[in-house]
């Protein structure tokens, strides 16, 4: 059995302030026992939120790290630091930073790697765009993006990688995949890795749904036997609703 996870991807939102009144507002609440719940804050936020949440059930993440340990990469955070901070996972290929910053497969690998090699629990992103999926190629898509993900990835490692499915259509649109057809996704990309890894490796895979999942509809996606979590932008934002969501789950 597959311990659920919700994670929260609160993208470009939240100073330091904020940050501290949600971990205030979540503390003791976002913690059932049996889930998994992480926050993936901004850059800015982690010491503070590291600081705020020490002792209780909520992990602190990022949402990105570059695959090298230091140098001329102006700007960049690497997982070196993360870990340093005491942040436990990060996020890593997210499709905004595959759309805005150029992404590609091989370097999303190569972030996977990195992440391992610190000790940070990889959140990999997976999705299709809608032209994509509405060509028949969700699948390609879906196989192409994990497969490359879990290049030299070992068993071992691949057990603790979190997969984020998430259709770039459903992300903050409102029009979230049907439960249904998430699961059939997610488990086609379980098959993946079942082909590379074996049955029991793939089997111990988690792997989340994300694109628009709100407290009304995660028990949807709870029931599906593939899915094991949600990845949540929008509704990660406000305490009462990241709560929900972690009940829900
Ligand atoms: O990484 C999660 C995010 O892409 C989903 O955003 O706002 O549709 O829950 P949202």
């Amino acid at each position: 059995m597959r311990k659920p996870i919700i994670a929260g991807n609160w993208k470009m939102f939240k100073t330091v302030p904020e940050a501290l009144a949600f971990a205030a507002e979540v503390k003791g609440k976002a913690e059932v026992d049996g889930v998994d719940s992480v926050i993936c804050a901004p850059f800015t936020n982690l010491p503070a939120l590291v600081e705020a949440l020490k002792g209780t059930q909520v992990k602190v993440g990022a949402q990105n790290l570059h695959f090298e340990d230091n140098g001329a990469f102006t700007g960049e955070i690497s997982g070196l630091m993360l870990k340093e901070l005491g942040v436990e996972y990060v996020i890593i290929g997210h499709s905004e930073r595959r759309a805005y910053f150029a992404e590609t497969d091989e370097i999303v690998n190569k972030k996977v790697l990195a992440a391992f090699k610190h000790g940070l629990t990889p959140i990999v992103c997976v999705g299709e765009k809608l032209e994509e999926r509405e060509a028949g190629q969700t699948k390609d898509v879906c196989r192409v993006q994990t497969l490359g993900a879990f290049e030299g990835v070992s068993a071992e490692q691949a057990v603790q990688v979190v997969v984020a499915y998430e259709p770039i259509w459903a992300i903050g649109t409102g029009k979230s995949s049907t439960a249904d057809d998430a699961n059939e996704v997610i488990g086609y990309i379980r098959e993946q890795l079942a082909g590379k890894y074996g049955a029991a490796v793939a089997d111990a895979i988690r792997i989340q749904y994300g694109g628009s999942v709100k407290p009304g509809n995660i028990r949807e996606y709870m029931q599906q036997s593939h899915i094991d979590g949600a990845l949540v932008g929008g509704a990660s934002l406000e305490p009462a609703s990241y709560i929900q969501l972690v009940e829900g789950a």
